[in-house]
């Protein structure tokens, strides 16, 4: 009932308008379907995406290997993403794409879950799931998703009720408060939206911290609930010829260091992302040293949701939290296998979204079957409110509401 009978793929839009992958997966007794998402700050020891040929040399390659997975069991999710690196044959899926193997490789599970009978999440191992991952909002921004924005990547909030409703609730809050807020501090200019739905305004780093500050306050003190701020520095995507280089100024990487621990000092930021550049191992030790008691320290292209990279930083001592991103290794096994290790070794987890996403909500179900503390996917915008929502549904689930 469970062997793979037939698979479709297909190209679809993202969210940015660029094609992506779709792929379902049909067994005799039911059927899967999952889409991949896609990075724009992708961190450089990521798989590749797509053959050198693109999407559609990917998409040709997979259907010409797509007999191997034939008549395999659903169920045997490692035997599926062991044939998908096997059809590949590379160390970085370089050959399919792993954005075509996270999205069969999503999709098989999902398709021997709906043959069960079971929701994903439950299929997943979340039987016994008590709560789900506390929502990490980007509310303002700029980086490479948003030209004319801040350096800093994302600005965030994590609201900290134990309900996800208020949380998904809480955040979009912020962002409706943030939005009055620009209009009425840039009256005379448009105010748009970056890829994840973000705020973008042509602001200094430290004054849309502080914007995003007040705008938590007000909101925290109408909801009744903590709320902290959060940063996403994707430094990598600003780091040139030994520098960090901001809007306003240029900071060596000891600057860097003495400015990221001064702002979680200072505005007692929760999570920050991607403080320092993708291959700064020891920079990363060191913040963890300095300020590992006060905040999560999270490694996204540090890690790249890679177990062999994952094991360096905890050799190291470096961050002390994972941001998890399934098409950044390329299967359900390889994702699951990260988040493990981290949790192991006393590393937090962050499931995550891409800035490039479709409605798929995959992301919501790891994040709850697996434990992860937080999940990062946007506050508003329908790729992003399609995971919210998903969580929403989780919850009243498990609590039986
Ligand atoms: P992305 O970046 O554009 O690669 O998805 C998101 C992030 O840095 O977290
Ligand atoms: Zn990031």
């Amino acid at each position: 009932m469970t062997l793979i009978e037939d698979i479709v793929i297909r190209k679809i839009l993202d969210s940015r308008g660029n094609p992506t992958v779709e792929v379902e997966v049909y067994t005799l007794s039911g059927y899967g379907r999952a889409a991949a998402p896609a990075g724009k700050s992708t961190g450089k020891h990521e798989v590749k995406a797509y053959p050198a040929g693109g999407i559609d040399a990917g998409i040709k390659y997979f259907k010409e290997k797509m007999d191997n997975l034939i008549g395999m069991d659903a169920t045997r999710q490692e035997d599926v993403d062991a044939m998908l690196h096997e059809i590949d044959g590379t160390e970085n899926f370089s050959m399919l794409g792993g954005n075509i193997a996270v999205a069969v490789s999503l999709a098989v599970a999902k398709a021997a879950a709906n043959s069960l009978g079971l929701p994903f999440y439950q299929y997943l191992g979340g039987v016994y799931a008590t709560k789900v991952p506390k929502p990490v909002g980007n509310v303002l921004g700029g980086g490479k998703h948003a030209v004319g924005g801040t350096t800093i990547q994302e600005m965030l909030a994590v609201p900290m009720s134990e309900s996800a409703r208020d949380n998904v609730f809480a955040n979009a809050e912020i962002h409706r408060v943030l939005g009055k807020k620009l209009r009425e501090r840039f009256p005379n200019i448009s105010i748009g939206l970056g890829d994840e739905k973000a705020w973008i305004a042509p602001m200094d780093d430290i004054e849309a911290i502080e914007l995003l500050v007040e705008a938590i306050e007000e909101v925290k003190g109408e909801y009744g609930i903590e709320i902290k701020p959060a940063l996403d520095l994707a430094a990598s995507s600003f780091y040139r010829d030994g520098k960090y280089v901001y809007r306003n100024g240029e900071k060596t990487p000891e600057e860097q260091i003495e400015f990221v621990e001064s702002l979680v000092k200072d505005y007692g930021i929760y999570i920050v992302e991607d403080p320092l550049h993708e291959d700064d191992f020891e920079g990363f030790a060191e913040l963890t040293r300095r300020i590992g008691h006060l905040a999560y320290i999270v490694g996204d292209d540090l890690f790249v949701t890679n177990v062999k990279r994952i094991k360096m930083g905890i050799e190291k001592g470096a961050a002390n939290a994972v941001l998890i991103k399934p098409n950044q290794i390329g299967t359900l096994t390889d994702t699951v296998n990260a988040i493990k290790l981290a949790k192991e070794n006393g590393y937090a987890t962050v499931i995550s979204h891409r800035s490039g996403e479709t409605c798929d909500t995959s992301i919501a179900h790891i994040g709850v079957a697996f434990g992860c503390e937080f999940i990062k996917t946007g506050a508003i915008g329908g790729e992003r409110t399609a995971k919210l929502n998903e969580l929403i549904r989780i919850e009243e689930e498990i609590k039986g509401e």
